[in-house]
Protein backbone atom coordinates (compact mmCIF):
# COMPACT_ATOMS: atom_id res chain seq x y z
CA UNK A 1 0.00 0.00 0.00
CA UNK A 2 0.86 3.78 -0.27
CA UNK A 3 -0.37 7.02 0.54
CA UNK A 4 -0.72 8.92 -2.23
CA UNK A 5 -1.46 13.47 -1.94
CA UNK A 6 -3.18 15.30 -3.92
CA UNK A 7 -2.88 19.13 -2.92
CA UNK A 8 -3.01 22.54 -5.14
CA UNK A 9 -2.06 25.84 -4.43
CA UNK A 10 -3.90 29.35 -5.35
CA UNK A 11 -3.36 32.59 -4.94
CA UNK A 12 -5.41 34.91 -2.79
CA UNK A 13 -5.89 38.41 -2.38
CA UNK A 14 -7.29 40.85 0.00
CA UNK A 15 -8.94 43.22 -2.34
CA UNK A 16 -10.28 43.54 -6.08
CA UNK A 17 -7.23 46.06 -6.48
CA UNK A 18 -4.71 44.07 -6.13
CA UNK A 19 -6.12 41.76 -8.84
CA UNK A 20 -4.36 41.85 -12.32
CA UNK A 21 -6.63 44.63 -14.37
CA UNK A 22 -8.16 41.48 -16.53
CA UNK A 23 -8.66 39.74 -13.65
CA UNK A 24 -10.41 42.59 -12.24
CA UNK A 25 -12.67 43.57 -15.39
CA UNK A 26 -13.93 40.02 -15.57
CA UNK A 27 -14.98 39.70 -11.97
CA UNK A 28 -16.63 42.96 -12.20
CA UNK A 29 -18.19 41.50 -15.27
CA UNK A 30 -19.32 38.87 -13.16
CA UNK A 31 -20.85 41.19 -9.98
CA UNK A 32 -22.41 42.70 -12.96
CA UNK A 33 -24.10 39.68 -14.63
CA UNK A 34 -25.24 38.19 -10.55
CA UNK A 35 -27.34 41.57 -11.22
CA UNK A 36 -29.51 40.08 -13.64
CA UNK A 37 -29.49 36.68 -12.31
CA UNK A 38 -32.85 35.18 -12.00
CA UNK A 39 -32.85 33.87 -8.08
CA UNK A 40 -36.24 34.06 -6.16
CA UNK A 41 -36.32 30.73 -4.42
CA UNK A 42 -33.08 31.26 -2.96
CA UNK A 43 -32.58 34.50 -3.20
CA UNK A 44 -28.79 33.69 -3.53
CA UNK A 45 -27.70 35.47 -7.33
CA UNK A 46 -24.65 33.99 -8.56
CA UNK A 47 -23.01 35.46 -11.94
CA UNK A 48 -20.11 33.99 -14.07
CA UNK A 49 -18.28 35.51 -16.40
CA UNK A 50 -15.84 33.33 -19.28
CA UNK A 51 -13.23 35.18 -20.97
CA UNK A 52 -12.56 33.63 -24.38
CA UNK A 53 -9.08 33.79 -26.37
CA UNK A 54 -10.15 36.14 -28.19
CA UNK A 55 -10.72 38.37 -25.59
CA UNK A 56 -14.46 38.09 -25.79
CA UNK A 57 -16.28 38.18 -22.37
CA UNK A 58 -19.80 36.06 -22.08
CA UNK A 59 -21.25 36.00 -18.69
CA UNK A 60 -24.95 34.89 -17.19
CA UNK A 61 -26.56 34.48 -13.91
CA UNK A 62 -28.49 31.18 -12.52
CA UNK A 63 -31.91 31.30 -13.63
CA UNK A 64 -34.19 29.82 -11.00
CA UNK A 65 -37.16 27.39 -11.56
CA UNK A 66 -40.08 26.29 -9.71
CA UNK A 67 -39.42 22.78 -10.75
CA UNK A 68 -35.76 23.39 -8.62
CA UNK A 69 -33.67 20.39 -11.05
CA UNK A 70 -34.88 22.72 -13.99
CA UNK A 71 -32.83 25.68 -13.16
CA UNK A 72 -29.22 26.32 -14.02
CA UNK A 73 -26.42 28.05 -12.46
CA UNK A 74 -24.72 30.60 -13.60
CA UNK A 75 -21.37 29.25 -14.84
CA UNK A 76 -23.08 26.31 -17.10
CA UNK A 77 -25.56 29.12 -18.67
CA UNK A 78 -22.22 31.60 -19.24
CA UNK A 79 -19.99 28.85 -20.33
CA UNK A 80 -23.03 27.36 -22.73
CA UNK A 81 -23.60 30.76 -24.12
CA UNK A 82 -20.07 30.80 -25.31
CA UNK A 83 -19.65 27.28 -26.59
CA UNK A 84 -23.10 28.24 -28.25
CA UNK A 85 -22.61 31.73 -29.90
CA UNK A 86 -18.43 31.73 -30.25
CA UNK A 87 -17.92 27.88 -31.16
CA UNK A 88 -14.25 27.35 -31.70
CA UNK A 89 -13.34 30.59 -29.24
CA UNK A 90 -11.92 28.67 -26.28
CA UNK A 91 -12.48 30.34 -22.57
CA UNK A 92 -9.49 30.64 -21.03
CA UNK A 93 -10.75 32.27 -17.63
CA UNK A 94 -14.00 32.17 -15.49
CA UNK A 95 -14.68 34.95 -13.00
CA UNK A 96 -17.56 33.63 -10.28
CA UNK A 97 -19.56 36.25 -7.44
CA UNK A 98 -22.50 35.74 -5.22
CA UNK A 99 -25.02 38.02 -4.01
CA UNK A 100 -27.32 37.97 -0.99
CA UNK A 101 -30.09 40.43 0.19
CA UNK A 102 -27.30 42.53 1.86
CA UNK A 103 -24.72 42.39 -1.17
CA UNK A 104 -22.16 40.44 -2.12
CA UNK A 105 -21.07 37.74 -0.02
CA UNK A 106 -18.08 37.71 2.66
CA UNK A 107 -16.40 34.51 1.61
CA UNK A 108 -16.13 33.43 -2.13
CA UNK A 109 -18.40 30.94 -3.52
CA UNK A 110 -17.40 28.17 -5.40
CA UNK A 111 -18.61 26.20 -8.76
CA UNK A 112 -20.62 23.37 -7.49
CA UNK A 113 -19.72 19.43 -8.49
CA UNK A 114 -21.92 19.82 -11.69
CA UNK A 115 -20.03 22.97 -12.67
CA UNK A 116 -17.23 21.76 -11.90
CA UNK A 117 -17.36 18.70 -14.01
CA UNK A 118 -19.00 20.94 -16.96
CA UNK A 119 -15.81 23.51 -16.49
CA UNK A 120 -13.18 20.58 -16.40
CA UNK A 121 -14.94 19.24 -19.95
CA UNK A 122 -14.36 22.33 -21.13
CA UNK A 123 -10.23 22.24 -20.45
CA UNK A 124 -10.78 18.86 -21.91
CA UNK A 125 -12.32 19.60 -25.44
CA UNK A 126 -10.19 22.60 -25.83
CA UNK A 127 -6.44 21.33 -24.19
CA UNK A 128 -5.57 24.60 -22.10
CA UNK A 129 -6.44 25.56 -18.90
CA UNK A 130 -9.25 27.86 -17.77
CA UNK A 131 -7.99 30.05 -14.69
CA UNK A 132 -10.67 30.15 -11.93
CA UNK A 133 -11.63 33.70 -9.91
CA UNK A 134 -13.89 33.67 -7.19
CA UNK A 135 -14.68 36.89 -5.79
CA UNK A 136 -16.09 37.80 -2.46
CA UNK A 137 -16.45 41.16 -0.61
CA UNK A 138 -13.32 40.25 1.69
CA UNK A 139 -11.37 38.60 -0.75
CA UNK A 140 -10.66 36.77 -4.09
CA UNK A 141 -9.07 33.63 -4.79
CA UNK A 142 -7.80 32.68 -7.93
CA UNK A 143 -7.40 29.21 -9.38
CA UNK A 144 -4.79 28.16 -12.01
CA UNK A 145 -6.74 25.50 -13.43
CA UNK A 146 -10.43 24.59 -13.05
CA UNK A 147 -9.10 20.83 -12.91
CA UNK A 148 -7.29 21.34 -9.67
CA UNK A 149 -10.86 22.17 -8.49
CA UNK A 150 -12.07 18.72 -9.35
CA UNK A 151 -9.07 15.76 -9.04
CA UNK A 152 -9.46 12.00 -10.46
CA UNK A 153 -12.52 13.65 -12.47
CA UNK A 154 -14.25 11.52 -15.06
CA UNK A 155 -13.40 12.89 -18.43
CA UNK A 156 -13.56 11.54 -22.12
CA UNK A 157 -10.55 9.14 -21.18
CA UNK A 158 -12.59 6.92 -18.92
CA UNK A 159 -15.13 5.98 -21.53
CA UNK A 160 -12.21 4.96 -23.88
CA UNK A 161 -14.61 6.05 -27.17
CA UNK A 162 -13.38 7.53 -30.14
CA UNK A 163 -14.50 11.20 -30.00
CA UNK A 164 -15.91 12.56 -34.06
N1 LIG B 1 -25.54 28.40 -7.88
C1 LIG B 1 -24.83 28.86 -8.96
O1 LIG B 1 -25.37 29.51 -9.85
N2 LIG B 1 -23.50 28.59 -8.99
C2 LIG B 1 -22.82 27.95 -8.02
O2 LIG B 1 -21.62 27.74 -8.15
C3 LIG B 1 -23.49 27.53 -6.80
C4 LIG B 1 -24.97 27.62 -6.82
C5 LIG B 1 -26.96 28.72 -7.81
C6 LIG B 1 -27.90 27.57 -7.96
C7 LIG B 1 -29.12 28.11 -7.24
O3 LIG B 1 -29.87 28.90 -8.16
C8 LIG B 1 -28.57 29.02 -6.18
O4 LIG B 1 -27.23 29.31 -6.56
C9 LIG B 1 -28.58 28.42 -4.77
O5 LIG B 1 -27.97 27.19 -4.77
Amino acid sequence: MKSKNISFTYSEYGSLEELDPGDRELLLSACKAAENAYAPYSHFKVGAAVRLESGVVISGGNVENAAFPSGICAERNALANASSNHPGDKPVALAIAASTASGLTEDTVSPCGNCRQVIAEEEMRNGNKIRVILGSSKKVRVIESAGDLLPMQFNRNDLEVTLH
